[in-house]
């Protein structure tokens, strides 16, 4: 590992860090970290064949469709997730700042969340920066979410609440490459490095992003 992987890495495990910190931690009432439960990732539903859609970000809706020109990552998950979201996140950001500022202004991250009970748009707002600054949070309503999940073959189960109240969702984990004309055209798995989204996704920034006048 060199001097930048490593900086990159403390970086992740910072940003992380601030997550929980800023998610997870309260330092009032007897409330244990423990409350915040682990889920398990589920398979994808079906096959994926993506497809445009309008969901709610932190400053208003965000179609897919806003981002032709550019090439969009996206990744369903929630908030709350202790463990696999900000797994992924953290290799997203890590593979995000593997790219040239240009390229980066080719790249727009969304995360969805399939929770969108607790995950408020202002919520979302603030989780995606957590990571990276790119990254921006879409939630909808339950069947705004469920159609978008079906689109992508994304999969997600609701836990039975504990005494708290509190729940965990469990959730297929893949991130979908959708190139600059809106074509899902990769699914990356769980757990893919940085460098293989980075392989994903800087062929699709090689055609210009306005077409010629
Ligand atoms: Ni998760």
């Amino acid at each position: 590992m060199n001097t930048r992987n490593l900086l990159i890495a403390l970086i992740a495990a910072l940003a992380a860090l601030l997550v929980w910190l800023a998610f997870f931690w309260e330092p009032v009432g007897p409330r244990p970290v423990a409350r915040v439960q682990s889920h398990a990732p589920l398979q994808l539903a079906t096959a994926p064949t993506g497809g445009d859609f309008a969901l709610q970000g932190g400053q208003g809706p965000v179609r897919l469709a806003d981002y032709r020109g550019k090439a969009v990552l996206l990744y369903f998950g929630y908030t709350y997730c202790p463990d696999v979201c900000p797994t992924s996140l953290s290799l997203l950001a890590q593979a995000l700042s593997g790219f040239s500022a240009d390229e980066l202004a080719r790249i727009q991250p969304i995360f969805i969340s399939v929770d969108p009970e607790r995950d408020t748009p202002a919520r979302l707002a603030e989780y995606g920066p957590f990571f990276h600054p790119s990254i921006i949070g879409v939630t909808g309503s339950p069947e705004e979410v469920a159609r978008v999940a079906a689109q992508y073959g994304a999969s997600y189960a609701r836990q039975p609440a504990n005494a708290d109240g509190q729940y965990a969702v469990d959730h297929s984990s893949a991130t979908y490459v959708i190139d600059p004309r809106g074509i899902l055209v990769d699914t990356l798995p769980h757990g893919t490095p940085p460098a293989r989204i980075i392989e994903a996704v800087r062929p699709l920034l090689a055609a210009p992003a306005t077409p010629p006048r």
